[in-house]
This record gives structure tokens, C-alpha cells and sequence, in this order.
């Protein structure tokens, strides 16, 4: 097996490879003075199983353009088979029209993805479970929750601890982190957004919350979804605020925002890489790599 990365992630993609007992196998990818990207295999990938690492968030347009431009590489060179790892799949919130008049971007990214050759996609915590529906050919959903409940029971800890979703969208995610700690109750908060803006415009707590209040999500984006929640809850009687969030964009000033919420601390994976501009003091960053080192080695 050989393993590429683009530029998007190529810490975790070190990581996988170093799980695997590998290095990473070589792609030039360069830009021209005009922005256009060009992109070369540098290996021998001739009837070989390769795997490509890309994180498509940041500046996912860039990021899909250079996956697309690597698969295609990749499969001009005789690769036998390709194996997309792709920790945040960019676009996935839009599944669907919202609106009359929408694109359905996640549909035609996958289009394009699967018609260059990929033939199984690996990926984590996508926004909704109906997504692996979008995939024509093998899509293994990978999920850190797993990774959480550990963090949430050596770390956190459990007494006095309500979990709660910050959307009604996150109950399926909620319930089976709720399984995997023995039960831990847990509440839901109803979020109503503009569509237009995307701003909240109002919450609404269904059940009760204790003293500690574990947030679990997707996705964090604006952080405006947490830091509206954190405070509903603070306002329902939590004393406590944590959240857990398996892919960190940090879109705008969200991590000025979660830095000076009253939010005590925020764990992500590193499904996404955080540049240092948009770490705070508050974060901490759990690695996937042993879990997708694992599915590759099946
Ligand atoms: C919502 O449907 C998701 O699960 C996240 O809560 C949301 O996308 C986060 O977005 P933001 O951080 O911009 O509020």
C-alpha cells in the first residue's frame, strides 16, 4: 500500500503512515504564477493499492481542486485501486436544497470524486447519517465518538454530567455516545437559523441539565451554534460547560469566540489541520490516525 497526501492534513497523513510502519509516498504539487495548480506523481504506482490523505476544510475549494487533480494523477499512472481518506468530507452540510434554486454541492462533488476513480472512501462523523447514501461505491464512516467517551471518563468525568446536542440534527450522535458511557442522561437543544444569514435565531432546551454539561457536535464552524448553547444551558443551571466537536474549522473569529465563552474546554480531533492562527488556549486536539491506520490495514 501506498500512501499520498495533499496539502490539507499532511501531519495526520504522517501519522497514518507512521501507524502503518510506512513513509509517505512523493507528489509534486505546484502552483503557477497564475494560481493554477499542477500535480505530479513522483512513485511508481503501477497495479499498486494506493491511498490518498486530504482534508477538504479551510480553503476547501483549493483542497477538493488538488484532490481531484492527485486522483486523476494517480490513475493515469496505473494505480490498481484508490482509497480516498478524506477525515472531513467539505460541503456535506449542503445535502440538500434548502431553498428552491440551490445546488446540491455534496451530490456533485461525490459525482466528481467517484468519476475520476476512487473506489472507497473513508471518512468521520459526517453532519447526517443519510450521507453514505450520496456514494455509489464503497464509503466506510468512521466516528470519534469512541475517542470521546474515553476522554469524557478519565478525563471530565461522569458525575453530575448531562451530554447535550446543540441541534436536534445530533440526536443519533448523542444517543450512542449516551450508550457507550453507561447511560448518562442527556438533553437536546432545538436551533432555529436564518437561512439566509445562517445566524441563530433562537434555542430552545428540551430536558434537563446537571451541573456539567457536555456538548457533543460535528462540526465546529463560527462557533456561534456552541457559544449560543453554552449559554442557554449556563442560563438552565449548568456550571460546567465542555464540548466536544470531532472536526474544528474555526471559520471567522470563532476562536476568539470560544476562547472568551464561558466554555471551559474544547476537544476536536485532528480530522482537520488547525493552523496555529486559529489555535487557542482552550483547545485540545485528539488524533484519529490509529483508527483509519486500522480500517486501511483490513
Ligand atoms: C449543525 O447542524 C452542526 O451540527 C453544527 O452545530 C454547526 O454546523 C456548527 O456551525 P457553527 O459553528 O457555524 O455554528
Amino acid at each position: 500500500m501506498l500512501i499520498f497526501s495533499g496539502n490539507s492534513n499532511r501531519d495526520l497523513a504522517e501519522k497514518i503512515a507512521s501507524d502503518l510502519g510506512i513513509s509517505l509516498s512523493n507528489l509534486e504539487i505546484i502552483k503557477f504564477p497564475d494560481n493554477e495548480n499542477r500535480v505530479r506523481v513522483v512513485d511508481d504506482v503501477v497495479d499498486k493499492d494506493v491511498v490518498i490523505v486530504q482534508s477538504t476544510a479551510i480553503q476547501p475549494n483549493l483542497y477538493y481542486l488538488e484532490l481531484f487533480l492527485i486522483i486523476d494523477g494517480l490513475k493515469r499512472s496505473g494505480a490498481r485501486t484508490i482509497t480516498l481518506v478524506i477525515p472531513y468530507l467539505g460541503y456535506q452540510r449542503q445535502d440538500h436544497v434548502f431553498r428552491s434554486g440551490e445546488a446540491v454541492s455534496l451530490e456533485v462533488i461525490i459525482k466528481i470524486i467517484e468519476s475520476l476513480g476512487v473506489n472507497k472512501t473513508i471518512s468521520f462523523d459526517f453532519h447526517s447519517i443519510k450521507i453514505p447514501e450520496f456514494f455509489k461505491n464503497e464509503v466506510v464512516h468512521l466516528s470519534a465518538l469512541p475517542l470521546f467517551a474515553e476522554k469524557i471518563r478519565t478525563e471530565v468525568g461522569l458525575e453530575n454530567a448531562t451530554l447535550v446536542t446543540p441541534d436536534m440534527g445530533g440526536i443519533r450522535r448523542i444517543e450512542l455516545i449516551s450508550e457507550m458511557l453507561d447511560g448518562v442522561p442527556f438533553a437536546s437543544v432545538e436551533k432555529n437559523r436564518d437561512l439566509n444569514t445562517g445566524e441563530v435565531e433562537s434555542m430552545i432546551l428540551h430536558g434537563e441539565v446537571s451541573k456539567k454539561a457536555i456538548i457533543i457536535d460535528d462540526v465546529i464552524s463560527t462557533g456561534k451554534t456552541l457559544v449560543a448553547a453554552a449559554d442557554l444551558l449556563k442560563e438552565k443551571g449548568a456550571e460546567e460547560i465542555y464540548v466536544f466537536a470531532t472536526h474544528g474549522v474555526f471559520a471567522d473569529n470563532a476562536s476568539d469566540l470560544l476562547e472568551n465563552s464561558i466554555i471551559k474546554k474544547v476537544y476536536i480531533t485532528d480530522s482537520i489541520q488547525v493552523p496555529q492562527s486559529r489555535v487557542f488556549s482552550k483547545l485540545e486536539v485528539i488524533t484519529i490516525s490509529h483508527l483509519i491506520a486500522k480500517e486501511l490495514e483490513q
